[in-house]
């Protein structure tokens, strides 16, 4: 397959067309950013990181029934995906509050929820991707109530499968964000699964291991995103 020319760039990823239109070259940067790109900076080997823990979250959920945009590695840091027509819906999932829905209800970070809560945000830079419920998504036509009882679906067994798989690696999954798109009419698990999109925290001292070290400037980010490689592939 050839690598063409660029269709988009985002934050931490560059997508080219490639010479099958049923592909697209995806291209991870070291770039990073948060608070909807108010904070900038890089993270050395960000990319290759990312690249190779998504790309084993990606085969890891094939092997258990959970189909993806992924095809294939294709460097370090590139990777092979199917073409997707995103949703503009994010999914988050959580297990321990933390983050925005620890600020959103008053809960001191760390507090495990009594049931898994699944939350949508519209993914719109312009807006800072707000939070938005079924309704809201019907309404402005996001995705139709099918797509989005087996986008629930799905991410739900996302979230058993990651949360096993990781507890095995001394890993707490205290939450993630999802993406989902269309590849011809097949609804498909899009974007990355990385320490980027993750909160990942060490199971007995509960140290972040992911882009919270990043956000809150605590420091070694790059060791522990090589140290969640390292728990998944030794
Ligand atoms: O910030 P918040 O607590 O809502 O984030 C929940 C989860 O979703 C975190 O794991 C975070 O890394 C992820 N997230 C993301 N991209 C966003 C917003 C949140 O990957 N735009």
């Amino acid at each position: 397959m050839e690598k063409l020319e660029q269709l988009y760039e985002g934050k931490a990823k560059r997508v080219y067309r490639t010479d099958n239109p049923d592909y697209y070259w995806v291209e991870y940067k070291d770039d990073a950013t948060a608070f909807n790109g108010l904070k900038k900076g890089t993270i050395t080997n960000k990319g290759s990181l990312n690249n190779r823990i998504s790309a084993y979250f990606f085969r890891m959920l094939a092997k258990n029934g959970i189909d993806s945009h992924f095809v294939e590695e294709k460097s370090d840091r590139e990777m092979i995906v199917k073409a997707l027509k995103i949703i503009l819906v994010e999914v988050v999932v959580r297990n321990i509050a933390a983050g925005s829905l620890a600020k959103r209800l008053g809960l001191e970070e760390g507090t495990p929820l009594q049931s898994t809560v699944v939350e949508y945000y519209y993914k719109s830079d312009e807006l800072g991707d707000p939070l938005i419920n079924d309704d809201h998504i019907q309404a402005i036509n996001l995705a139709t109530p099918e797509q989005m009882a087996r986008i629930r679906e799905i991410a739900l067994k996302v979230n058993e499968v990651l949360r096993s798989h990781l507890a095995g690696r001394d890993i707490e999954l205290v939450d993630f964000k999802l993406e989902f798109g269309l590849h011809k009419d097949e609804l498909l698990l899009g974007d990355e699964i990385s320490p980027d999109t993750c909160r990942f925290w060490d199971k007995h001292t509960r140290e972040k291991l992911d882009k919270d070290r990043f956000r809150r400037d605590l420091g070694n980010v790059e060791e522990a995103y090589q140290e969640v490689y390292r728990r998944l592939t030794r």
